[in-house]
């Protein structure tokens, strides 16, 4: 798979993709990442990304002009399966929604800033507009970041099998269940009994009640869900 960032702040987004999971997905060839400068595209003499909104507006809106031409440069090179948008004003990103952009080859993933960008971008280049939650950022780059770590960690190879990814809280639509680690009593502060069993089955059956129960009680509106 192939992700190309679009942003006006590059440093923003080196840490991220530099670490961890999505460093070793690099590192083993089966993502590429590339981050490009909006501002490098522009024409203006003062490299300018925003201006004034029409109609008197509060905020900057980020301009079609250098956001056009790093796209149109994109586009000539390769098919781009989505181009994304981050923005707060869209559908709520989700496990089921990082699943089908998994298998995608090549993603685009526009950052916005400011006010957002002039709606004509949005309006003849966006494919899919994507939020991380109901809440502002002051720009799209981490949630961004959110997207790309939950899309490429779900690439077959990237996880090993005892990191596998199908047994994360939201996979099944439910939460997780409770972790244990040595020692088995600390300080008097005890391991579930199950979990020391030995019985697969019912060690089983415990992980599956406590996921239900855990979700019933803090997430119940995904029990609602499809
Ligand atoms: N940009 C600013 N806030 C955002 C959000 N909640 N999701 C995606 N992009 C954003």
């Amino acid at each position: 798979m192939r992700i190309d960032v679009l942003t006006i702040l590059p440093e923003l987004l080196e840490g991220p993709f530099s670490h961890s999971i999505l460093k070793i997905a690099r590192e083993k060839g089966l993502v590429e990442i590339h981050v490009h400068n909006i501002r490098d595209y522009s024409t203006d003499k003062h490299r300018s990304v925003d201006d004034y909104a029409f109609g008197g507006a509060a905020g900057m809106v980020m301009l079609i002009q250098p956001i056009e031409s790093l796209i149109l440069h994109l586009k000539a090179q390769r098919t781009y399966d989505q181009i994304i948008y981050m923005t707060p004003d869209a559908k709520v990103w989700n496990q089921k929604m990082a699943n089908h952009y998994s298998m995608y080859n090549n993603l685009m993933i526009l950052c916005g800033h400011y006010k957002g960008v002039d709606q004509r971008i949005r309006d003849h280049y966006i494919t899919a507009e994507v939020s991380v939650g109901d809440y502002v950022l002051t720009g799209g780059e981490l949630a961004a970041a959110i997207v790309t770590d939950s899309i490429v960690r779900l690439i077959p190879g990237v996880l090993s099998d005892e990191s596998s990814a199908l047994t994360d809280s939201h996979q099944d639509g439910l939460l997780s269940p409770p972790v244990y680690t040595r020692p088995a009593d600390y300080n008097g502060w005890k391991v579930p009994g199950i979990l020391l069993s030995g019985n697969e089955k019912l060690i089983n059956e415990w992980r599956e009640n406590q996921s239900m129960e855990i979700t019933r009680r803090v997430r119940p509106d995904l029990l609602d869900e499809d």
